[in-house]
């Protein structure tokens, strides 16, 4: 399978933090758009592709937002104060680039502080080079969120870069449309907005489409590098295929179904527990009176930060896992 590394690097380049996906949503709507036969933008601003058939209803869901770093005060040297949007630590942030729509550029920095294991985002600032509040004011406002601002960057096996979490998720929907073969399911690929605050654009979708079966596309954690929290699931080692994180327990039914499919293709796969973090379907599988839902997660090495890592071999086997599902006729 080609590696389409111009396309993710296309995705992990473009700014939509949580709350403000439209530049993403742009991208994929173009990239989407003759692979599918409905596509509708809903309230919150989830993208809703459709796929007609006659059999099954099923939803595959994807988040579009990142993380990021949102203004909540200019002071009158023109340093910034912020707050996060979504999930991140005060140690990570520190000394990292970042971008804000317009295209300021800033350092995150702190005070001086004693410990820093106990460093605190209110001790925490960003330098955009200003130097009045005035000045800075020219350049960003209160709210204005900015997100990690460093290079895509790949190899033969690895991908390196800012938020895959979760545009390689997106990334492994947009391929998996574009190589899937007749299918009598009803398929609705839905990227969401809004997931890192909280699954809050899974949660409106999954009622507006309301699905027989959901699956997520998302990232997870390895437990393969050095002296890592113990957890089953390496790079290289295929497909992750959820059993539970916080958001939810698979249903066993969909558990089944999942490695069955990988087992009869030959996809390599792995099973994942996560003891930090949900994804999409903690929101899909709690919707109305229950939707039977599985999660696909691509193995990623430090998430969250401006840096993740996954491997192309397991980004594939996604990419065909998930195809093959959509394709297959179920029945649970
Ligand atoms: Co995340
Ligand atoms: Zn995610």
């Amino acid at each position: 399978m080609d590696f389409n590394g111009n396309l993710l690097k296309k995705l992990t380049d473009t700014y939509s933090p949580s709350g403000n996906e439209e530049r993403i949503r742009n991208i994929i709507k173009e990239e989407i758009k003759g692979y599918v036969d409905e596509i509708k933008i809903d309230a919150l601003g989830n993208l809703i592709a459709r796929k007609k058939g006659n059999d099954k209803k099923i939803m595959v869901a994807g988040h579009m937002d990142q993380i990021g770093y949102m203004i909540i005060d200019i002071d009158d040297k023109g340093f910034l104060r912020f707050t996060n949007v979504g999930g991140v630590s005060p140690h990570i942030a520190l000394n990292q680039r970042v971008i804000f729509e317009n295209g300021t550029v800033g350092i995150v920095h702190c005070e001086p502080v004693d410990d820093m294991g106990k460093l605190k985002l209110d001790k925490m600032f960003i330098d955009i080079g200003a130097t009045s509040k005035e000045e800075a004011n020219k350049k960003v406002s209160i709210g204005d969120i900015c997100v990690y601002h460093t290079e895509y960057y790949e190899d033969e096996n690895r991908v390196m870069s800012k938020c895959l979490d979760d545009r390689v998720g997106c990334y492994i929907m947009i391929e998996a449309l574009k190589q899937l073969k007749e299918t009598k399911n009803d398929i609705y690929l839905v990227f969401t907005v809004q997931e890192e605050i909280g699954l809050r654009g899974a949660r409106t979708s999954a009622y507006g489409v309301n699905p027989d079966i959901g699956f997520a596309l998302d990232v997870t954690g390895v437990g393969d590098t050095p002296k890592a929290k113990r957890m089953a699931v390496s790079l290289d080692n295929g497909a992750a295929i959820k059993v539970k994180d916080v958001s939810m327990i698979v249903h066993p039914k969909i558990k089944k179904l999942m490695t069955e499919v990988a087992k009869e293709n030959n996809i390599k796969y792995q099973l994942e527990i996560l003891e930090y973090g949900g994804t999409d379907a903690g929101a899909i599988h709690i919707n109305r009176e229950g939707v039977p839902s599985g999660v696909i997660s691509v193995p990623t090495r430090y998430i969250h930060t401006s840096s993740e890592v996954v491997s192309k071999n397991d980004i594939n086997d996604s990419i065909k896992l998930l195809m093959k599902l959509l394709e297959k006729e179920i029945t649970l």
